[in-house]
């Protein structure tokens, strides 16, 4: 069994030189060994939905080839699933995965905000709702790591696009960065404590996230107590002095000859205290520590089993958009015989480009899944040949529709449309592939959509054409047997949008403030991502975030909340099993800031048998109910009415439930510019000011219009304009008065 050395004992017998070395990595994927103290160098790998260890080759884009591994879900899908448990149960197999490979550190899960659907890399991540992609992330981060391997947060922070995402600053204000992009990151780390967080390329409001003190030690580790090591993304420090100033530890890959030195350099001048330097190498000393005795047992992994579990998670995380009756009858599950059509049907689009290529142990295609004896033709190219090569396959295709009862077409994005590295150039499907379901849909209505996508595609201008629209997300190896079970009904549908699917691309939220130019994007959407900017906007959408149907139906009963629980009985009123997510939103109608419509707090997935019931219930918490007060630098609940709505989507709202709250003192420091009516609402210098204030006699005090007038008022400036016997002099007095209590 390896030797687990003791870091304090090591940390002492090292040279300068030997620390500076241990704050990079000494390959593409390994930490810098030193031999002559017993220090191994240790191996990571990315993720996020499954292992791409390299043994030879070395890149961070996909390219080279890696060992077997399986495949699961990305991300997307898996998180349109809302389960925390099936989340974990994968996190597990990902970790024995990783330990059977005698890899350290698995990278990923990524917790980034899906700002637009267009950001080429979606598919890595969660959800356009920090609280969903929060709670996933959290369920596989506790799952990889009860198998005794790490996992590697990222990207931290604020890394919502490919588009210059080297060197892009995402201009986000506090308010924004609290409630929208950093709450996912926060709730992972202080609930799961990943080993490792891996700040981001971009810069956030001008500073690299590399470089970033805020973001990586008084945030990071003072205000959340992350315990683990920063790791930079491949290539994100450009600077290793700053760097490791700021709160980084490691920097990935190797960092190139004369960055050590340079390292040594500003210990030796006095530029960088060595004690900065001695914390960011204890914690590499303590990643490696912990990672032994699992690299030292190492461990076994079952393929199928996991094949089959990737099966289950593809399965419940695919959306069943629609299902309309035609005479009747909903198209799914399918009953009687059908023909497929659609390239994708025998060749799988399952994962996304880049770091996170997965090279898989098996590949299901969903035609070989449906039977050998499912009448078939391709329909389309992928790529979108020539247009004589697409006319004839359309044509057999109309041809094969116009024979069959029921047809399922198999539609979706050709790989190059998304992509780690570059953002998508479009929101629709290739023209090619629309253009087939027109002829395909003309031949035979009978039409059952299936996409395969990483992200929001439009479909408002053909979904009239298809019945029904199975979304499957990219399903990973086993997406093609997973789609099968739910074409037939051997499993029943139970995903829901984590990501809102708008219209088109100019009514989404960063439409305008995306990708940035000259550098910089701004975030001027602020709070409103995602459903917060269509509710709050009350536009109309495709479909929204949240929803997804089954093939049964599901009553939701008995809501009562209070201002610290929900709960709710839901009960499966159809013919079949099936699994319900529901949702808690939280709404303050009143509020001196713009809050979004409705914002979700809680979710639960409750799998129940025809005519079962379950009564779910939530916690809530003051926090639940608070926005971040930019002034105050804190969150803060302002009193009044609030709503909790509890419903099956962000539009389908099943019940509500009004409570009053009382509210967080929300008065600042008070100066001499400071409003009238910020100084009424202070309970010291409120009554103060009252006591001394005089008014002009044609200015009554308790006129409404005077008041609304006074109101947004400096002080001061009701003193220069000669509007009372008060002098500056005195009200400089009121404000020391205040100030000492
Ligand atoms: C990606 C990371 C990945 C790393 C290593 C980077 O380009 O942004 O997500 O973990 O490469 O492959």
């Amino acid at each position: 069994m390896t030797q687990v050395f003791d870091v304090e004992h090591v940390l002492a017998q090292l040279t300068l030189e030997e620390k500076a070395s241990l704050t990079s990595g000494s390959d593409f994927w390994h930490t810098e060994p030193v031999e002559r103290v017993g220090v191994p160098a240790i191996m990571v790998a990315d993720g996020p939905h499954g292992l791409r260890k390299q043994a030879e080759t070395a890149d961070h884009l996909g390219l080279g080839s890696s060992v077997p591994a399986t495949c699961f879900p990305p991300a997307a899908a898996l998180g349109s699933s809302w389960d925390v448990d099936l989340v974990r149960r994968v996190g597990e197999a990902l970790g024995r995965e990783t330990r059977a490979n005698g890899v350290a550190v698995l990278l990923g899960p990524g917790v980034n905000i899906k700002r637009t659907p267009l950001c080429g890399r979606n598919f890595e991540y969660v959800s356009e709702d920090p609280v969903v992609a929060g709670e996933l992330a959290t369920a596989m981060v506790g799952g990889i790591q009860s198998q005794g391997v790490g996992t590697s947060l990222k990207h931290f922070a604020a890394n919502n696009q490919e588009s210059d995402r080297m060197r892009v600053s995402a201009d986000i204000d506090e308010r924004t960065l609290r409630e929208i992009y950093l709450p996912a990151f926060e709730r992972v780390v202080t609930q799961a404590q990943p080993w490792t967080v891996m700040c981001a390329y971009n810069r956030l409001n001008g500073t690299y996230a590399s470089e970033h003190h805020w973001l990586l030690t008084e945030l990071l580790r003072d205000e959340w107590a992350f315990e683990g090591l920063v790791v930079s993304d491949w290539g994100a420090v450009h600077d290793r002095v700053p760097a490791l100033a700021a709160g980084l530890d490691l920097q990935m890959p190797a960092s190139g000859a004369g960055s050590d030195e340079a390292v040594v350099a500003a210990v030796r001048d006095g530029s960088l205290d060595e004690a900065v330097l001695d914390v960011a190498v204890r914690r590499v000393l303590r990643l490696i520590e912990r990672s032994q005795p699992t690299l030292a047992e190492g461990g076994t992994f079952d393929v199928d089993a996991h094949h089959a579990l990737a099966r289950e998670a593809a399965a419940a995380g695919s959306v069943l958009l629609k299902n309309e009756p035609v005479k009747d009858t909903p198209l799914l599950p399918l009953t009687g015989p059908f023909a497929v059509i659609g390239e994708f049907a025998r060749t799988p689009r399952y994962q996304g480009a880049g770091s996170s290529q997965v090279n898989p142990t098996k590949l299901d295609d969903a035609l070989s899944s449906l039977g050998s004896d499912v009448p078939f033709a391709p329909g389309f190219t992928i790529a979108g040949g020539p247009t004589g090569d697409d006319d004839a396959l359309l044509a057999e295709a109309v041809d094969l529709a116009g024979s069959a009862q029921t047809v399922v077409l198999f539609l979706g994005l050709p790989a190059p449309d998304e992509s780690e590295g570059y953002d998508r150039p479009r929101l629709g499907l290739p023209d090619n592939q629309v253009a087939a379901l027109r002829a395909i849909a003309a031949a035979n209505p009978r039409v059952v959509v299936v996409l395969a996508n990483g992200s929001a595609v439009a479909v408002s201008d053909w979904q009239h054409l298809a019945p029904a629209i199975l979304e499957t997300w990219l399903g990973g190896q086993a997406g093609g047997s997973a789609v099968a079970d739910l074409l037939r009904g051997v499993r029943t549908p139970s995903g829901k949008l984590t990501e809102t699917i708008p219209h088109r691309i100019e009514d989404t939220p960063a439409f305008g403030n995306f990708p940035g130019e000259v550098g910089h994007v701004r975030y001027g959407e602020g709070v409103l991502v995602g459903y917060r900017w269509y509710d709050t906007r009350a536009m109309d959408v495709a479909f929204p975030f949240g929803h997804g149907l089954s093939y049964t139906t599901f009553a939701y009963d008995d809501i009562s909340a209070t201002e610290t629980s929900v709960s709710v009985t839901v009960t499966n009123t159809g013919p079949v099993a099936g699994a319900e997510v529901v949702q808690v939103y939280v709404r303050d109608p009143e509020s001196s800031v713009l809050r979004p419509t409705r914002e979700l707090k809680a979710f639960g997935k409750a799998s129940l048998a025809p005519g079962e019931s379950r009564t779910l219930t939530f916690e809530l918490t003051r926090r639940d109910l608070s926005y971040w007060h930019p002034g105050l630098h804190r969150w803060v609940v302002e009193g009044g009415e609030f709503v909790v709505e509890v419903g099956a989507s962000s539009r389908d709202i099943r019940g509500s439930v009004s409570l009053q709250v009382e509210g967080d003192p929300l008065w600042g420091e008070l100066t001499a510019m400071s409003t009238i009516a910020e100084w009424f609402a202070h309970p010291v210098g409120g009554p103060l000011l009252q006591s001394v204030l005089t008014l002009p006699d044609d200015m009554p005090p308790t006129d409404e219009t005077v008041q609304a007038m006074l109101a947004s008022m400096p002080a001061k400036v009701l003193v220069t304009f000669g509007m009372t016997d008060f002098t500056l002099q005195e009200l400089d007095a009121l404000v020391a008065k205040v100030a000492a209590g």
